[in-house]
């Protein structure tokens, strides 16, 4: 969602902040600004409605902001519609305090308006101005930023992550985090904060992370980090894996492209650490002990895509380890009141490990005695930090909003995971096991054969894109793979789409079927197939057209049925939607890019949520 960016260091600091928040730009925005402080302690802002472009034409225009020290922040409104005075950094009546802010103090109002009583006046309707201006009027009242810092941090109630800048101290800038992702980069010319690693990759890869409570003092030259207590933190200097080029384009029309082509290697990159030998091995959970014994009940929690992931995983736990597993939404389950204890494996799926709900509902497990796991790739992200034990995947960073690398790679972990499981609980056959691992160890190969077809699903896109309305049906994992489908569609190219469990339709859904609907139809599970034949042609017969997706085995059996028939290579079922979503990814980019839409930033959507 919002975006922050920090550095104070030996260089002029503005275009390092404008460049920072262009790799921050990917999360989602409505309007950016900035804030500098010059060596004689003059405090500079500009921001504005709109895109980076707006608050760069400002820049270039007025006198040039001095300093090499400063803020930056990119907004996605809450509090406030998106305009100028509502974009960060807000500034203090006095105008010796800045701030930008990601979150939402929850307790904004009743501050708000003690502070109005007090002869305070506020210039914005935002929750982030309460907090410059309890800044300021403690740093008035006490006359020492750090004392201000902290009587604000005890006062404020809800998630931020903030920088804070004082014309006072012309060298200094603070930072503060509670539920809101923000690290510290350790660079050669300076240190930075960030909301997201990517924006400091061209700078530097040694970061660390900030935990709840702790504020960071930065200056050119020294970072002091101190906890609740105002006691120096010793704090882990991280080197992070990902460099600055997987964060670029790389002659891509857009990085959701970028990423449905990169999914051979980040598949790669997650499965080949983890087999030897022909075996599975999960290392972090051979560290873990006794951590997967008596487990009688599994949980799978997650958001969007990632709850998707959650769906095909419940299918395949439940059969290969014959424990009783669910998926749920994160934002259902916190609020269920769910019956958690010792014998609970709660297992938390999340690419950016920021997700508000995904990480609400991993506190509230552990609350209540479960254990937690989770798949995240992010590393250091906050789910990661507070899980009991992390598998990672090794996507490398995903910018586009449209989640399709990470979404692949956790379907592949958690396959992993089943079967590793399945192993030691001794519930999985030899062959079947034999079967998997080199299923597994095909995969790049086969989603590579997929992704070279790319002409054939830019084609039917083409025919297709002005539907107004889209249907995907399967079962099974056909099922939860056209929830997935289905979503790709309708958040970047703004078609309503829906999908069905193929055999639900008759219960009502199949009175929406009229000549021309077009439907999507799911049929790679091979099991079912007959069955899912049958759904074919009930909505055939009622003039629907079928785009079929269908694998070298199952094919045969609906291509009488379909309109366009894509063909995927035939893999062992539990891995099979692994392949099968390539094409939906591709159909729906596709199809995107036919209707002219912002496909790596669709509207009103943020890459990680941090929100409820
Ligand atoms: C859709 C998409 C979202 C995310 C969801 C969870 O393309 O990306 O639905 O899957 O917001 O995000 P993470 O995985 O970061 O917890």
């Amino acid at each position: 969602m919002c975006g922050i960016i920090g550095f104070a260091g030996d260089k002029e600091a503005v275009s390092i902040l404008v460049e920072g928040l262009k790799r921050l730009e990917y999360r989602g925005y409505d309007s950016a600004g900035v804030a500098i402080v010059s060596p004689e302690g003059e405090l500079q802002v500009k921001k504005s409605k709109g895109r980076l472009a707006v608050l760069e034409s400002h820049l270039s225009e007025e006198k040039p902001l001095r300093g090499k020290i400063g803020i930056g922040h990119t907004r996605w409104a809450t509090h406030g519609e998106a305009n100028d005075q509502n974009a960060h950094p807000h500034v203090g009546q006095e105008g010796k305090i800045a701030v930008v802010h990601n979150g939402i103090i929850e307790n904004y109002l009743e501050i708000k308006n003690s502070l109005i009583k007090k002869g305070i006046h506020f210039t914005s309707d935002t929750d982030t101005e309460v907090i410059v201006q309890l800044l300021e009027y403690y740093y008035k009242k006490y006359n020492n930023l750090m004392d201000a810092v902290y009587k604000v941090l005890h006062r404020i109630k809800g998630a931020y992550a903030m920088g804070i800048l004082c014309s006072d101290c012309p060298g200094q800038m603070l930072a503060a985090r509670k539920d809101a992702p923000l690290l510290i980069g350790y660079g050669t010319d300076g240190n930075y904060i960030a909301s997201d690693v990517t924006a400091l990759l061209a700078h530097t890869r040694k970061v660390t992370y900030l935990e709840d409570d702790e504020v960071a003092v930065l200056t050119a030259d020294q970072v002091q980090i101190f906890d609740s207590d105002r006691c120096l933190a010793e704090k882990i200097i991280h080197t992070v894996a990902w460099d600055v080029a997987a964060a670029e384009k790389g002659g891509y029309s857009h990085f959701m492209l970028k990423e449905i082509m990169e999914q051979p290697e980040a598949v790669q990159k997650t499965i080949s650490p983890r087999i030897m030998e022909g075996k599975i091995c999960l290392e972090e959970l051979e560290q873990a002990g006794d951590f997967l014994e008596n487990i009688t009940r599994i949980y799978i929690v997650a958001c969007g895509s990632a709850y998707h992931v959650g769906m095909i995983g419940k299918y395949t736990l439940e059969k290969m380890l014959h424990i009783p597993t669910e998926a749920c939404l994160a934002s259902e389950f916190r609020y269920s009141e769910p019956l958690l204890g010792e014998s609970t494996l709660v297992i938390v799926i999340s690419q950016s490990g920021e997700t508000l709900d995904s990480m609400a509902a991993l506190r509230e497990a552990k609350k209540q005695g479960a254990k937690v796991l989770s798949i995240v790739n992010v590393m250091g992200s906050s789910i990661a930090r507070e899980s009991d034990v992390v598998l990672y995947t090794w996507a490398g960073p995903e910018i586009a909003v449209a989640t399709t690398k990470a979404y692949t790679t956790q379907m592949v972990l958690l396959v992993m995971f089943a079967v590793y499981y399945g192993e030691r609980l001794q519930r999985i056959g030899e062959k079947e096991y034999g079967e998997i691992v080199n299923g597994l160890l095909q995969l790049p190969e086969k989603i590579q054969r997929v992704l070279d077809d790319v002409d054939e699903f830019q084609k039917t896109a083409a025919k297709y894109f002005n539907h107004s309305s889209v249907f995907y049906i399967g079962r099974n994992l056909d099922y939860a793979l056209g929830l997935e489908g289905s979503l790709k569609l309708k958040e970047i190219s703004y078609i309503h789409s829906e999908s069905y469990a193929a055999g639900e339709l008759k219960h009502g859904t199949i009175s929406l079927i009229e000549p021309g609907t077009l439907v999507i139809a799911l049929a790679t599970y091979a099991p079912l197939i007959e069955k899912t034949l049958s759904n074919i042609v009930e909505v055939k017969s009622r003039g629907a057209r079928v785009i079929g997706l269908a694998t070298e085995e199952t094919a045969p059996v609906i291509k009488d049925q379909a309109t366009d028939l894509f063909v995927i290579p035939k893999v062992h079922p539990v891995l099979q939607p692994v392949l099968g979503v390539v094409p939906l990814q591709l159909y729906a980019y596709y199809v995107a890019l036919n209707r002219g839409c912002d496909i790596d930033k669709p509207r009103n959507l943020a890459k990680s949520v941090t929100v409820e």
